[in-house]
């Protein structure tokens, strides 16, 4: 029989900085599922957390009692093992698209169960639903065979995973709690876990245009990811990745997909194709598969199965993408060398255009965004194209360009920038 605890004694032992109990966390987080806690109660425990932090000990007893309010998925019936990546979101971060199909064939079976995107940051359902026809909800069954026959799948997460989190999530989004790095870790991790992956590599983006500003603050989280991952069972890694930019050379749904298949075709902006390699690279190694994911590339294979999984969900890999009605170009206005590009700057740029959403329940356009012609270190003329921004709305170009003010400089000498690959935590 479990315990009763009070939840109003519950806020003032975390907001004086105590610890909880094992009993006390499960009964927390099956109660707030349960609406036996208030959302009022629960802020207030989010807020107390987000300033006093978990030891290590609470956090895993808080992922664990997320798990165990939902399914657990398993994939121990696959002829393959199984790798999947999580990236804590970034602009321009079209990496998923690439890297499910390079790595399944390379021999891993990739389950990416994904999002859409809300705010300034894509979300990876959106990008691939600007694909005619494809469709993003499979059942576990279907799901399951697509990885056996395909050996990659992208789809929405089904409400059957930590639904304590989707509650909590939403909750935290609205009262400002949403940046506490344990409540992140255990957010994320508590979905990976159920899952059911074998292996898991986290990109934890830094910078402007991260929900982690500085390095310090981005190492802790994924220092604490990976060790949630390893207690549970599951090879952890994770790559520190600069989000000070952009990530390629589009931000917007089937400007990203365009780009990808450009990747996956041998071709593709080198940032992009860096990334995409480094992380199939750790995904196979924690999977224990040797293979090579540059040849994948270069013959073709990883084309071969994104068409094959774009397909199996109703996709059709030829049709042309969706363009936008409208466009309009970002100019130079002096001569130099382009020293900054805001992630944060293009991504509220490309959300005005309407290639995100404010609400969950909002369209996003297909075609909307910003495509960039330059990145920083890359030289210009005054008068020449920095950027062109795509939308069927017009009328938001001027916000849109407001939002890029101060966004993009340029200077008469290049300036030292961070490397993508910052740090690999394991
Ligand atoms: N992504 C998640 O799934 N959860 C968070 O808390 C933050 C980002």
């Amino acid at each position: 029989m479990s315990t009763d605890f009070d939840a109003t004694e519950l806020i003032r032992l975390k907001r004086g900085g105590g610890q909880f109990s094992s009993e006390q966390i499960s009964w927390l987080i099956n109660g707030y599922t349960d609406g036996k806690i208030a959302e009022e109660q629960m802020s207030a425990l989010a807020m107390a957390i987000y300033f006093q932090g978990m030891d290590d000990t609470e956090l895993g007893l808080w992922t664990a009692a997320m798990i165990a309010t939902g399914e657990r998925l398993d994939f121990s019936s696959l002829s393959r093992p199984t790798a999947d990546k999580h990236s804590t979101g970034g602009v321009g971060d079209k990496i998923t698209l690439p890297l499910a199909p390079l790595v399944a064939a390379c021999g891993v079976a990739v389950p990416q169960l994904s999002g859409r995107g809300l705010g300034h940051t894509g979300g990876t359902l959106d990008k691939l639903e600007s694909i005619p026809g494809w469709r993003a909800s499979l059942s576990n069954d279907e799901m399951l065979r697509q990885l056996e026959e395909v050996g990659a799948v992208i789809c929405a997460a089904g409400s059957g995973l930590a639904p304590a989190d989707k509650k909590l999530y939403a909750l935290r989004d609205v009262t400002g709690t949403v940046e506490s790095i344990p409540l992140i870790a255990s957010s994320i991790m508590s979905k990976k876990i159920a899952e059911g992956t074998s292996a898991l590599v986290l990109d934890v983006k830094v910078g402007a245009g991260a929900f982690m500003d500085t390095e310090e603050k981005a190492r802790e989280l994924a220092s604490r990811m990976v060790q949630l991952g390893t207690e549970a069972g599951l090879n952890t890694v994770a790559l520190l990745t600069s989000m000070d930019t952009p990530l390629g050379l589009t931000a917007g749904n089937a400007l990203e997909v365009r780009e990808s298949v450009e990747v996956l075709a041998g071709g593709g902006p080198t940032d992009v194709v860096e990334l995409t390699i480094a992380l199939a690279r750790e995904m196979l190694q924690q999977a224990g598969i040797d293979a090579d994911p540059r040849a994948a590339l270069a013959n073709g294979a990883a084309m071969d199965v994104w068409k094959r999984m774009i397909r199996a969900q109703g996709g059709d890999p030829n049709a042309p993408l969706p363009t936008a009605r409208h466009t309009d170009q970002v100019l130079a206005e002096s001569d130099g060398v382009i020293t900054r590009m805001d992630a944060m700057a293009v991504g509220v740029a490309a959300w005005r255009l309407g290639a995100g959403r404010a609400r969950k329940e909002d369209p996003v356009q297909a075609g909307a965004g910003v495509e960039m012609h330059v990145k920083p270190g890359d030289r210009i003329g005054k008068g020449q194209a920095v950027l062109t921004l795509h939308t069927n709305t017009p009328d938001s170009f001027s916000r849109a360009r407001a939002a890029l003010g101060g966004g993009i400089e340029i200077a008469d000498q290049p300036v030292e920038r961070r490397d993508l690959i910052i740090d690999r935590i394991s």
